[in-house]
């Protein structure tokens, strides 16, 4: 088997022999690296997602590219007046009946702005907690469930610093979708409104199922389609929100942790949000949990 960092090696052979000293990564192929790199220090197995043609994505295609989706040229009109059903007794049955109808969205297909794979949610359905990404990202679209990739991590490490495990909430995002771009590898992009407002529906009636005791709205994007908010993430940050009867919370998204180099700042605020959550539904508070990130005496 080739393995892709024997890709990456030849191609940036190839490079340097061309006289190239520099080659631009995006952030997903950023992205990428390092999870080969913190799978490769863990001892952990390669993901089946890096598989040569992945690696290839970091830089331009040297081997067989990743499929490509054209977009279209002309935004078509969005089919607002399809209705969701929900069939089934039990919250499972329920959202399984939601999870189907998401796989051929009529209003989502029709703007031709989104990649095929659907990605609907994970977690319990008598979850007390809901989590709101904004969209499935590279690697969420290969495993088809949310939050897998690095900001997946990160999110897992949040919630069992909470004394919370991933199993026990409940996690989605607002568009079921990847959101295409032209010649797409790796790279991810925010979903525009009308991507975000076609999906709407899906998330609307998940928390209508699951009825969390709360959301806690996982960045800016997401704050925006769940509560029409606008702004930077810190001005929406502090008061409880209100989506239709359910407290909301925004926070940071865990991809800015990432991004923000382990911030004592950021981790801090984000915290301090995830005490709010755990205060407002009576999760137990240790002293350890409460003093992260007070000064150390
Ligand atoms: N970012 C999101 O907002 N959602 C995901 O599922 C993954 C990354």
């Amino acid at each position: 088997m080739i393995r892709p960092v024997d890709v990456l090696l030849e191609f940036l052979e190839a490079e340097k022999a061309r006289g190239v000293s520099h080659v631009h990564l995006d952030d997903g192929a950023r992205e990428v690296l390092r999870d080969i790199f913190n799978r490769a220090k863990t001892g952990g197995a390669a993901p089946a997602a890096v598989e040569p043609v992945t690696v290839s994505a970091a830089v331009p295609a040297v081997r067989e590219p990743l499929p490509t989706i054209t977009l279209n040229e002309e935004p078509k009109p969005v089919v607002v007046s399809k209705s969701l059903s929900i069939a089934g007794s039990t919250k499972a049955e329920q959202l399984a009946s939601l999870r189907q109808q998401a796989e051929n969205w009529g209003p989502a297909k029709s703007l031709g702005s989104l990649r095929e794979t659907m990605v609907f949610a994970t977690g319990n359905p008598d979850a007390r907690v809901m989590l709101v990404g904004e969209a499935p990202g590279y690697q969420e679209e290969r495993e088809r469930e949310p939050f897998v990739g690095p900001a997946g991590q990160k999110l897992n490490d949040i919630l069992k610093a909470m004394g919370i495990s991933r199993e026990q909430v409940y996690i989605s995002n607002i568009v079921k979708f990847r959101p295409a771009t032209p010649k797409q590898t790796t790279n991810n992009r925010k979903p525009t409104p009308e991507e975000m407002a076609a999906c709407m529906p899906f998330v609307r009636a998940e928390i209508g199922i699951v009825k969390p005791e709360c959301v806690i709205a996982l960045g800016g994007t997401a704050a925006e389609g769940l509560l029409g908010l606008e702004g930077t993430v810190t001005s929406m940050r502090g008061p409880w929100h209100d989506f239709e009867g359910t407290p909301v919370r925004v926070t940071y998204h865990p991809s800015y942790l990432l991004q923000s180099g382990g911030s004592n700042n950021v981790k801090r605020q984000v915290w301090e949000d995830m005490l709010a959550v755990m205060e407002k539904i009576g999760l137990p508070i240790s002293d350890k949990q409460r003093g992260y990130f007070l000064p150390k005496p």
